[in-house]
């Protein structure tokens, strides 16, 4: 049996840590970073990076690298876009070469968030941010050097390594009588390990269905504000014992209006997934499930 190797940047972000386990059943993975010294994985480095292609040879590339502080991004727009459009378009060209697949992904700041209903894969990104802007470019990048791609649009992303807005919640509640959270953002809270794990289910389908390449949406079922997602981990917090400064009824709901950032961020991220669950046959399951098991395993 001929093992395949698998090649992964951007390893140790939330997504890329999740990757190195649910990718490591499926062939030899060769994982890299900003500053291994094996391979180059630093996406500022486009040759670079070539050059790591062309020596691992491998019959998948999934890439989770990508520049991902939004707001940051806004005064720095030719790093965001080397590493989120161009860096993904010099991996894509060499996969091509290879007859390597790709898995790439994107982000529900493609959108500008009007309206109600979830987003398809048909409709049309008009970003917002720097950031939206750089990653639609990736995914146009990547969709057009590289037939065998798989791109993964998601939002929200969370894993129990690292930082994250729960984490952050936690910390505030333990500090202040009362905190104000954004309530007109609407999104789905998705775990980077169910990312991670639905990239390898999807890579064991293609091998034998290519045709299901292109372009979906990832996401945890259901949809909530930050407001919402604050007041389930402080729920759940509470309930596992911990002391908490704010009070229940002091979590307090605030318009995006009232939060200015630098970068802007669309206020519906819905996004749908029936074209993923219908062509996959998966179940994707509910955000509160997936938060409420990374809770459990912080505290
Ligand atoms: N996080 C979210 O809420 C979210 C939402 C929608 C889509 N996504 C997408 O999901 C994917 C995975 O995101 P994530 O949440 O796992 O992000 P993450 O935790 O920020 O990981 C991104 C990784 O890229 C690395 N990176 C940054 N600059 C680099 C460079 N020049 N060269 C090589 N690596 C570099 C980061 O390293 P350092 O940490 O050392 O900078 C980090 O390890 C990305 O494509 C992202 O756009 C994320």
């Amino acid at each position: 049996m001929q093992v395949q190797k698998i090649l992964l940047f951007g390893k140790g972000g939330q997504v890329g840590w999740e990757l190195q386990r649910s990718l490591a059943p499926l062939g030899e993975v060769v994982a890299v970073d900003f500053d291994s010294t094996d391979f180059c994985g630093d996406f500022t480095n486009l040759a670079g990076l070539a050059e790591t292609v062309r020596q691992v040879k491998p019959s998948i590339i999934v890439n989770a690298a990508a520049h991902t502080a939004v707001d940051k991004a806004e005064s720095e727009p030719d790093l965001a876009r080397t590493i989120n459009a161009l860096a993904p378009g010099a991996i894509a060209a060499e996969a091509q070469k290879l007859g390597a697949w790709l898995v790439h992904y994107s982000t529900d700041y493609v959108f500008d968030g009007s309206g109600s209903q979830a987003w398809k894969e048909s409709d049309t990104p008009a970003p917002l941010s720097v950031y939206g802007q750089t990653k639609l470019e990736g995914e146009q990048a990547v969709a057009a050097n590289c037939a065998k791609h798989l791109i993964f649009r998601t939002s929200w992303v969370y894993a129990a390594r690292g930082g994250n807005f729960a984490k952050t919640m936690l910390r505030l509640a333990k500090e202040r009588d009362s905190l104000s959270v954004i309530d007109d953002q609407i999104g789905a809270p998705t775990g980077a390990d169910l990312l991670a794990d639905i990239t390898a289910l999807a890579l064991q389908r293609v091998q034998t269905q290519p045709d299901l390449a292109g372009l979906y949406h990832l996401v945890a079922s259901g949809a909530t504000s930050w407001h919402g997602y604050a007041a389930l981990v402080i729920e759940h917090v509470r309930n596992a014992g911990i002391d908490l400064k704010t009070a229940k009824n002091a979590i307090h709901k605030i318009a995006t209006q009232a939060y200015p950032t630098p970068a802007r961020r669309p206020l519906n991220s819905k996004l749908d997934t029936l074209k993923l669950q219908t062509a996959f046959n998966l179940y994707l399951p509910p955000w509160q499930q997936g938060v409420a098991r990374m809770l459990t395993e912080i505290l």
